[in-house]
């Protein structure tokens, strides 16, 4: 790579003997990304923003944070009341972990309905579901580390499913548990991986910039650069572009840490662990209530588990799923609108996930289910194959210099 020339003479010394400063030019500046990124490309930024919130808040809360069964819940409290700032660095990091996840799923959604995940980006992709298991990982133990009567009945259940693995099973639980229940052991060994793993996830998202760097972004038009005219540097003209939605997510990142702090929260977490009493609805947090759906609408313990964890696996296989040539749905008419069913789908298995599973409940669980499969390993390989897709511009800038020509 070519050192540019910089003007501060400090920088060019430095630069000289460590390129970092080169090193960011040529990513930022030299980058060459396509021009026609519309908003749902900021989503990637936002996320690694909200990962640097997630990691600074937490390393302060950890600060004033006592892994104890007996002390966790008063330390939180703590925090809350006697911390200077402790309730606004607490109610940045519970809120930031629903923001993380909206941010992601809408990037994992761009995805989908772009085709990213088409070739040449298949590591990119797959890269990323490793982020999501990691961050889904991180999210359970951290909401386990307050020590609530849902961090705790959570842990249970969800540790729990570990049992249905045949033979092997319930020893698998009690080394999870370090003991024969959730308790001090696994309280420790929870808030010891909930500081780790942030730092795994940033290790992976370093391979997912790498990744993404090699061929550079897609686009909404879902075809490849052609040249100059179809690029403009990273910097400025998308620092700025992503400069403005992180404003945009920072107003509504604080009206919900200002004004409703506990909008995403359970209220039987303010009450302190009791094994001996059972909550009468066990929910995870809302991020996990689609996978929980498919978990129930099974009646088999075991297949619920592996229908559970295969909802999520099935994600390292989509580049390879979905036979179509087309990467947009711009241009696949048919896919574009079940990907807006799959889009119905999920939230409605959020939906059932968060109801007891009774009545229709039950019913429409299953239908969601057997849809989320079925888009996945049917439909995606099929419609690949028999779709015919709208013809594709010459360039991203022909539409914009002969109009007609791109709307062909
Ligand atoms: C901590 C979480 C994550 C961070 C910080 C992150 C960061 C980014 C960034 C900065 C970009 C470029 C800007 C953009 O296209 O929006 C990007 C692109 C991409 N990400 Fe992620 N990502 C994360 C999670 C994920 C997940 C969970 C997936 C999929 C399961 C994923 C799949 C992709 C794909 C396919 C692209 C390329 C999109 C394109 O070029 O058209 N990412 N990511």
């Amino acid at each position: 790579m070519a050192a540019p020339a910089f003007k501060n003479g400090l920088v060019r010394w430095i630069d000289h003997r460590l390129p970092v400063f080169s090193f960011l030019h040529h990513e930022l500046h030299d980058y060459p990304s396509p021009k026609n990124l519309s908003y749902w490309w900021n989503f990637g930024s936002l996320a690694g923003i909200v990962l640097v919130i997630m990691i600074v808040t937490g390393v302060f809360l950890a600060m004033h944070y006592t892994p104890h069964t007996a002390y966790a819940f008063d330390s939180v409290e703590r925090i809350m009341r006697d911390v200077n700032y402790g309730w606004l660095i607490r109610y940045i990091h519970m809120n930031g972990a629903s923001f993380f996840f909206i941010i992601v799923y809408i990037h994992i959604f761009r995805g989908m309905y772009y085709g990213s995940y088409k070739a040449p980006r298949e590591l990119l992709w797959i890269l990323g579901v490793v982020i999501l298991l990691l961050m889904m990982a991180t999210a359970f133990m951290g909401y386990v580390l307050p020590w609530g009567q849902m961090s705790f009945w959570g842990a249970t259940v969800i540790t729990n499913l570990f049992s249905a693995i045949p033979l092997v099973g319930d020893a698998i639980v009690t080394w999870l548990w370090g003991g024969f229940s959730v308790d001090n052991p696994t309280l420790n060994r929870f808030y010891s991986l909930h500081y780790l793993l942030p730092f795994l996830i940033v290790a992976v998202v370093m391979l997912h910039m790498v990744a993404l760097h090699r061929f550079g972004s897609g686009n909404p038009l879902g075809i490849d650069v052609k040249g100059p005219q179809d690029s403009i540097p990273f910097h400025p003209y998308y620092t700025a572009k992503d400069a403005f939605g992180a404003g945009v997510f920072f107003i509504a990142f604080a009206g919900v840490v200002f004004f409703s702090p506990n909008l995403f929260g359970e209220p039987d977490n303010y009450i302190p662990a009791n094994p001996l009493v059972t909550p009468p609805h066990i929910v995870p947090e809302w991020y996990f209530l689609p996978y929980y759906a498919i978990l129930r609408a099974i009646p088999d313990k075991l297949l619920g588990v592996i229908a559970m964890f295969g909802s999520i696996f099935v994600l390292f296989l989509l580049p390879w799923l979905d036979t179509a040539r087309v990467r947009s749905a711009k241009f696949r008419p048919t896919y574009r609108k079940f990907f807006w069913v799959l889009v119905v789908d999920c939230i409605v298995l959020g939906y059932v996930g968060a109801n007891p599973p009774e009545g229709w409940f039950i019913l429409v669980g299953r239908i969601a289910t057997a849809y989320y499969f079925f888009h996945f390993l049917i439909l995606l390989p099929v419609l690949g194959l028999i779709e015919r897709p709208l013809p594709l511009p010459q360039s991203i800038s022909a539409p914009v210099l002969k109009p007609a020509e791109g709307k062909a």
